[in-house]
C-alpha cells in the first residue's frame, strides 16, 4: 500500500494493475493483450503508452475511445500506482497498468504485429551524455516497437526538450527503412490549444515551453 501521492489516501491497483512478476515466465512463449484484458475480441485495437506518469492521457481517451484497449507501463512504483489507482476508481474497462521497464517488456514479452498505437508522451530527457543510453528511443527500440505495431501502426512522439527532439529526429531518419514520418494529428482527448494534454505538457505550457511532435508509420518489408 501506498500512501505519497495519494494526500494520505492509499494507493490501491486492484485488478487493473499488474507487476512485473504477475507476468509469465518467457519460456512459455510471448503475450499480447488477452493476458492484461482476458478473452476477448481479437480485432479490439491494442495501443500501449510508454511512461504513463500520473495516467492523465489514460484516463481521458481510454473514456473517449471504449473500443480500444489501453496498456500504460509506468517503472515509478509511486506514478504506477497513482495511476492505476485513478483507473480502478474510474473503473474503466479498458485500461491496465504495468510497473515495469517498458524496453524490457517490449523486448521480452510483448508478441509481433499486436500494437495500434504507441503513445510516447514527454519521454525523459536524460540530458547527460552518459545517460543517454537510458532514453526510450533508440535504434534498438525501434526495431523492436516496428516489430509490435500492426500493420499501418504508429509510433507518437511529443516532447518540449530540444536535445532530445534532435535525438529522435536522427533516430527517425536512420529509421526510414521501417517508418513513415508523418505529422501528428491531436487526439480527440486533446484540449484547446495542447498537442495531448498529459500532466508534463500541461506543466511545461504554464512555462510557455515549445514542444514538438511527430508519427511514425510502420512501413511493410518489402519482399
Ligand atoms: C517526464 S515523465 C512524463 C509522464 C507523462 N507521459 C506526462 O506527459 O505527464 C516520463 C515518465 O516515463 C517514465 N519512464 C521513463 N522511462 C521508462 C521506461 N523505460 N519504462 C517505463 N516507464 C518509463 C518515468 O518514470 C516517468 O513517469
Amino acid at each position: 500500500m501506498s500512501f505519497g501521492l495519494g494526500r494520505g489516501k492509499p494507493l490501491l491497483p486492484g485488478t487493473f494493475g499488474f507487476d512485473r512478476d504477475d507476468l509469465p515466465s518467457t519460456e512459455g512463449g510471448k503475450i499480447g493483450p488477452a493476458f492484461f484484458f482476458g478473452e476477448r475480441d481479437e480485432s479490439r485495437p491494442f495501443d500501449l503508452e510508454i511512461g504513463s506518469g500520473k495516467g492523465t492521457f489514460l484516463l481521458q481517451q481510454a473514456i473517449l475511445e471504449p473500443e480500444i484497449d489501453f496498456l500504460g507501463i509506468e517503472y515509478a512504483g509511486e506514478f504506477y500506482r497513482y495511476a492505476a489507482d485513478r483507473v480502478r476508481r474510474h473503473a474503466l474497462p479498458n485500461v491496465r497498468l504495468l510497473y515495469a521497464d517498458a524496453g524490457e517488456f517490449v523486448r521480452g514479452w510483448l508478441k509481433d504485429g499486436c500494437v495500434r498505437v504507441l503513445h510516447l508522451y514527454f519521454s525523459d530527457p536524460w540530458p547527460k551524455k552518459r545517460h543517454h543510453k537510458r532514453r526510450v528511443v533508440q535504434d534498438g527500440s525501434l526495431i523492436e516497437f516496428h516489430r509490435i505495431l500492426r500493420k499501418g501502426g504508429e509510433l507518437r512522439i511529443v516532447t518540449d526538450h530540444d536535445a532530445l527532439w534532435l535525438w529522435m529526429e536522427e533516430h527517425a531518419q536512420r529509421s526510414l527503412h521501417l517508418f513513415e514520418r508523418v505529422p501528428f494529428v491531436r487526439p480527440p482527448s486533446a484540449g484547446e490549444g495542447e498537442f495531448v494534454g498529459t500532466n508534463f505538457e500541461r506543466k511545461y505550457a504554464r512555462e510557455s515551453r515549445p514542444f514538438h511532435a511527430m508519427t511514425l508509420v510502420r512501413r511493410e518489408p518489402t519482399t
